[in-house]
């Protein structure tokens, strides 16, 4: 089969590969009949290379057609149409019973001391085959696979993979207070659907993004938008009565613009070989910090900051004197995607299309054109905010 691989730093091909197999009796092998880029994917382009093999293949957030089941999966039956979440999870250790799927217990991965381990996610998360392919081999697929109607279109559900139940968690992680205000770093497609989220449940939502087109989506949902810059502190406590907003949302994560130390070290580290890069970033502060920096400032006293935005470095630098003297609360993490897909699932049926998944993505091409389509997208080129790819 056809599968999108990861070559080296900013180089992906389509390649020829062995097609999956039935290797465990709770698997499935699924058809993906679309797939989409995520910011994730763009960290394991860029900075998180050192943990990636030539080969390697991408891609977590695929749909598609059941093909094969194993002996165990007595939930899902060929031509059944799924979604499949990022996370790997068994649906029966403690981790997935306390709504934790993105530490399952089954699935952690413990030569690195990671949580539940990903699809196409570098040696971090477990080096498991994505599905940026023609076909998925899906483990515990008794578990993970969301199915789903066959009557509406793809982009109704695609985004139930990753992106919308990260967006709902970390609006839920943000815990904002009855007619309070959330903030939004970043308006990616995460941030998109986080601000979104936020005026669904009847918050007021300020986003925060350089990019004018992303802003302008953004605008035509409802939210007000405002550019980053250093005075975004400033800004958003004057538009919130002086004391800043109840609760910020980052969904920037480690790949921040305007962070000119971050930057330079993750450009030295990008220079060195694996095994020095990995010992850099385990020792260093690679991480682009200033959006993180900026959200810890810009929250009240006593407020939330809720990161959806993947960081990677051991060593970044936090202010912690400003996060004890403000009494800032931080959640964080990979989306339990499991967790909110039920929940999700009638709204993105709803006729009404209260989230608007169906104006999200920017472009569609075919696999065979993801190369270009990964460039676009890093560049911010052509308008481009969200890619979906069929195989
Ligand atoms: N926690 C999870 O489970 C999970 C799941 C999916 C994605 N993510 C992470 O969420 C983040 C966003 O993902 P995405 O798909 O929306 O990617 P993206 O790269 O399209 O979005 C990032 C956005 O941040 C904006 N940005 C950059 N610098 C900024 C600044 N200084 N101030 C404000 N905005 C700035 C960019 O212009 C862009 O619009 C990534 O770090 C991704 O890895 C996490
Ligand atoms: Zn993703
Ligand atoms: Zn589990």
């Amino acid at each position: 089969m056809k599968a999108l691989t990861w070559q080296g730093k900013r180089s992906v091909s389509v390649e020829d590969v062995p097609d999956p197999r039935i290797e465990d009796a709770s698997d499935a092998i699924v058809r993906i009949t679309s797939t989409a880029i995520c910011g994730s994917d763009l960290h394991l382009y860029e900075v998180l290379g050192p943990y990636m093999h030539k080969g390697d293949v991408l891609g977590h957030e695929p749909m598609g057609i059941v093909e094969e089941v194993g002996s165990s999966v007595t939930n899902l039956k060929p031509g059944d149409r799924v979604v499949i979440p990022f996370n790997i999870s068994c649906g029966h250790c403690w981790m997935c019973n306390n709504g934790l799927q993105s530490q399952c217990e089954t699935t952690q991965v413990h030569e690195q001391g990671t949580g539940a381990a990903l699809f196409g996610f570098s040696e971090l998360y477990g080096s498991v085959p994505g599905g940026q392919a023609e076909y998925l081999r899906v483990p515990h697929a008794d578990y993970g696979p969301v199915k789903v109607g066959s009557e509406l279109p793809d982009e109704r559900y695609l985004y139930l993979s990753d992106i919308l139940p990260t967006a709902w968690q970390g609006v839920q992680y943000a815990d904002v207070p009855d007619g309070g205000t959330l903030a939004v770093f970043g308006l990616g497609p995460v941030g998109q659907f986080a601000s979104r989220i936020g005026k669904h449940l009847g918050h007021r939502v300020i986003a925060v993004e350089p990019v004018a087109e992303r802003r302008a989506m953004a605008e035509r949902h409802g939210i007000e938008t405002i550019e980053f810059s250093k005075e975004t502190g400033d800004v958003l406590r004057e538009m919130t009565n002086g004391r800043g907003p109840d609760a910020v949302l980052d969904a920037v994560g480690m790949e921040s613009h305007g962070s000119p130390v971050g930057a330079f070290a993750q450009h030295a580290v990008g220079l060195l070989p694996d095994a020095l890069a990995k010992k850099a970033m385990e020792t260093a502060g690679v991480d682009r910090l200033n959006v993180l920096h900026a959200a810890i400032d810009s929250v009240r006293r006593g407020g939330t900051v809720s990161l959806s935005g993947v960081y990677g470095g051991t060593a970044s630098p936090m202010p912690l004197l400003t996060m004890f003297d403000k009494q800032i609360q931080t959640r964080m993490g990979q989306c339990n995607v499991r967790r909110w897909t039920d929940q999700l699932l009638p709204i993105v049926e709803d006729p009404s299309d209260p989230l608007g998944v169906m104006d999200l993505k920017t472009h569609e091409v075919p696999l065979s054109e993801a190369p270009g389509a990964y460039s676009m997208f890093q560049k911010k080129q052509d308008g481009c905010i969200k890619v979906v790819l069929k195989p």
